[in-house]
């Protein structure tokens, strides 16, 4: 199975974020798992659309877009045109998950959804059709460095299930706490989409990127 990488610059050293771009691109990476986060819907800041809008002058790398935000509603534009590729909401974050899902496809961009650990899956039924990445948080949202929640494999099983029904190719993707060995554990329930941060910073990004490439190449 083709498993893909986005690692996650949450971790990465924003003093030189050109420099941990062209590492992730050297490691093998495809993806930029970009979290962005307003202190309301999780506990935490981070960046916005003019940091996303720098970044994209900078690689061709896939932006996968995450909002952790309250009202993501008004920040849909903005983030497309700062170059998002694929934006993802959170489930939990809106009355109209249907809606702002419809609005990212309207846009031409990938839509993915988010579940917080204590969401269950069968929320998504009924929004199925518009999905391209379902991402199962193995951590509660707001900070990179979580151990990984074990619970979280039975719900990779059950919307495995789900994506395996859908006729369109849905992504399903894993963040939080991913390393060497929950790897090939979230891989073996289904997973083929896996968000890393702060396992791929420590030490050296390049060397640690390739290993984490081969773990799920073999797994
Ligand atoms: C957590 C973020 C994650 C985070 C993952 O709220 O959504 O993308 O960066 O970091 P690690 O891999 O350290 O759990
Ligand atoms: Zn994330």
């Amino acid at each position: 199975m083709l498993v893909n990488i986005a690692p996650s610059i949450l971790n990465a050293d924003f003093s030189n974020l050109e420099l941990v771009l062209k590492q992730l691109e050297t490691g093998g990476a495809k993806y930029l798992h970009l979290d962005i986060m307003d202190g309301h819907f999780v506990p935490n800041l981070t960046f916005g659309p003019p940091v996303v809008k720098s970044l994209r002058a900078k690689t061709n790398l896939i932006f996968d877009v995450h909002l952790m935000v309250e009202k993501p509603e008004s920040l849909i534009e903005p983030f497309i045109e700062a170059g998002a590729d694929m934006i993802t909401i959170h489930w939990e974050s809106t009355r109209h998950p249907h809606r702002l899902l419809q609005k990212i496809k309207d846009s031409g961009k990938k839509a993915g959804i988010a579940l917080n650990p204590a969401t269950l899956p069968e929320n998504l039924e009924y929004l199925l059709d518009l999905i391209d990445l379902i991402l199962i948080m193995s951590v509660n949202p707001g900070f990179g460095g979580q151990s990984f929640i074990n619970n979280q494999l039975t719900k990779i099983r059950k919307v495995k299930s789900m994506v395996c029904k859908a006729p369109q190719e849905i992504l399903l993707g894993v963040d939080g706490g991913i390393n060497l060995q929950t790897a090939p554990l979230v891989i073996e329930a289904g997973a083929n989409f896996l968000v890393t941060g702060s396992f791929l910073f420590k030490g050296d990004v390049i060397k640690n990127l390739k290993d984490l490439i081969e773990v799920c190449q073999k797994s």
